[in-house]
C-alpha cells in the first residue's frame, strides 16, 4: 500500500455549493491528491485541502507546455458505494501521454489508490442528479524554473475532484473544418496534452461565430479523413454497422470510445474502426445509409449530433433518429451508477479496505 499522507480541511466548503446548478468543472471538492517528482522519483504523495499554488514566472510549463491531463468519473452507486469508471484505462493513457511529452510515468498503483482515497474522503461531494458525477481531473506539469528548451527535471501531479453536471446539455451542430487542423500523424494528437486544446480554441471561436457548437477535425495532410471532435471521439451509425475513425496516432484513444465499441460488439452490432473520408460520410447520407452520428467522451458521455456541415453541404439528423446513441448514453450512465449490470468489468467499487487515515 502506498504511503499517502492525509491532511483534512477544518471546515468543508460543501454548504456553499449549489448542487442543483453545478455546470461542468466549476466547483471543486475539499481535497486533492498531490505528488511531486524530483531526484528521479515520485514522492511525497499526499491528500491535502484544495488551495491556490504559487509559482515562479519561469515555471517551464508556462513557457514550453509540458502539461498532460486525464478525465474520469466517480458516481454514487445505488447502495451508497462510489463507483469509479475505467480508471485503469485512464491511468494507462496518462502514462502514454507522459512518455510522448517526455515526462515521467506515474506509478499505476499509487495513482489508483490516491484517487480511491480522495473519493472516499470527499464521498459526500459525489452528486446524484441524473447525468452528474464527481469528475476527477488528474494532471501533470513541469515545475523546473528555467528558460532553456529542455524537458523539466521536476514535475507535480495533482488530482482535482469536481462535482459536475452534463457537459453538453443539447445535441451539437458540427463543422467539419477544412482549413485548420488539430493533429498530424507523428505529432501529439494522441497525447492528452494541454497544447492540443489551446490550438483548437481559435478555430472553435470562428466556428461558433458561424453558429456551430464544435469542430469535427479532419486529418492534417489531405484535409479529408475524419479524426475526432476534440472533446469527444466520433461515431457514424450506418444501417448495417457502426463506423469510427481508427486510432492512428493522431486521435485520442478515447476510453468511452473503447467502451462503446465493446458494448456494441457484445450486442452483435458490427463496428468497423477505419479510415473514413468526409466524402464517404456525405455519400452514405445521400444514399440514406447514415442514420445517426454521435460523439463519445468522458465528459460528453454520448452526445447526439444534430447536424454536420462540410463546405456548402449540411446533413441533419432528426431527434427520432437518435435511438442507438440514446440507448448507449443510458447504458454508460447506468453502468456508472450500478443500475446496469457490469458484465464488461468496466467499473471499480470504491470501498474499504482503502484506508483513509
Ligand atoms: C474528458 O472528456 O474528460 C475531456 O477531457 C474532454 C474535455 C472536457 C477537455
Amino acid at each position: 500500500m502506498a504511503n499517502i499522507s492525509i491532511t483534512r480541511v477544518t471546515d468543508s466548503r460543501m454548504s456553499e455549493v449549489d448542487f442543483e446548478h453545478l455546470g461542468f468543472g466549476k466547483v471543486f471538492s475539499d481535497h486533492m491528491f498531490v505528488s511531486d517528482y524530483k531526484d528521479g522519483q515520485w514522492q511525497n504523495h499526499r491528500i491535502v485541502p484544495v488551495e491556490k499554488m504559487s509559482m515562479h514566472p519561469a515555471n517551464m510549463t508556462l513557457h514550453y507546455g509540458q502539461s498532460i491531463f486525464e478525465g474520469l468519473k466517480a458516481s454514487m452507486g445505488k447502495d451508497g458505494t462510489p463507483i469509479l469508471f475505467r480508471a485503469d484505462k485512464n491511468i494507462e493513457r496518462l502514462n502514454l501521454s507522459a512518455i510522448r511529452m517526455c515526462m515521467p510515468e506515474f506509478p499505476f498503483d499509487v495513482l489508483m489508490e490516491g484517487m480511491k482515497k480522495l473519493i472516499l474522503i470527499d464521498k459526500a461531494w459525489i452528486p446524484t442528479a441524473p447525468g452528474s458525477s464527481l469528475y476527477l481531473r488528474p494532471f501533470m506539469f513541469a515545475t523546473d524554473e528555467y528558460l532553456g528548451v529542455a524537458a523539466s527535471t521536476t514535475y507535480r501531479l495533482i488530482v482535482l475532484a469536481s462535482p459536475s453536471g452534463v457537459y453538453y446539455s443539447k445535441p451539437v451542430k458540427l463543422l467539419a473544418e477544412d482549413h485548420y487542423v488539430r493533429a498530424v500523424k507523428g505529432g501529439v494528437g494522441e497525447a492528452k496534452t494541454a497544447g492540443n486544446y489551446a490550438a483548437s480554441l481559435y478555430p472553435a471561436k470562428l466556428a461558433k461565430q458561424k453558429g456551430f457548437d464544435q469542430i469535427l477535425w479532419l486529418d492534417g495532410i489531405y484535409n479529408k479523413y475524419v479524426q475526432e471532435v476534440g472533446t469527444m471521439n466520433i461515431f457514424f451509425v450506418l444501417k448495417d454497422r457502426v463506423i469510427t475513425p481508427a486510432e492512428d496516432g493522431a486521435i485520442l484513444k478515447g476510453v468511452t470510445r473503447n467502451s462503446i465499441i465493446q458494448i456494441l460488439r457484445s450486442r452483435g452490432i458490427q463496428v468497423e474502426e477505419k479510415l473514413i473520408s468526409i466524402d464517404e460520410i456525405l455519400d452514405e447520407y445521400a444514399k440514406g445509409n447514415l442514420v445517426e452520428m454521435f460523439g463519445a467522451g468522458t465528459a460528453a458521455v454520448v452526445t447526439n449530433v444534430q447536424s454536420m456541415t462540410y463546405k456548402d453541404k449540411t446533413i441533419t439528423f432528426a431527434e427520432d433518429a437518435w435511438s442507438l446513441s440514446t440507448d448507449l448514453k443510458n447504458t454508460i450512465n447506468g453502468l456508472r451508477t450500478g443500475e446496469v449490470e457490469d458484465t464488461y468489468l468496466f467499473t471499480i467499487r470504491v470501498e474499504e479496505p482503502v484506508q483513509v487515515g
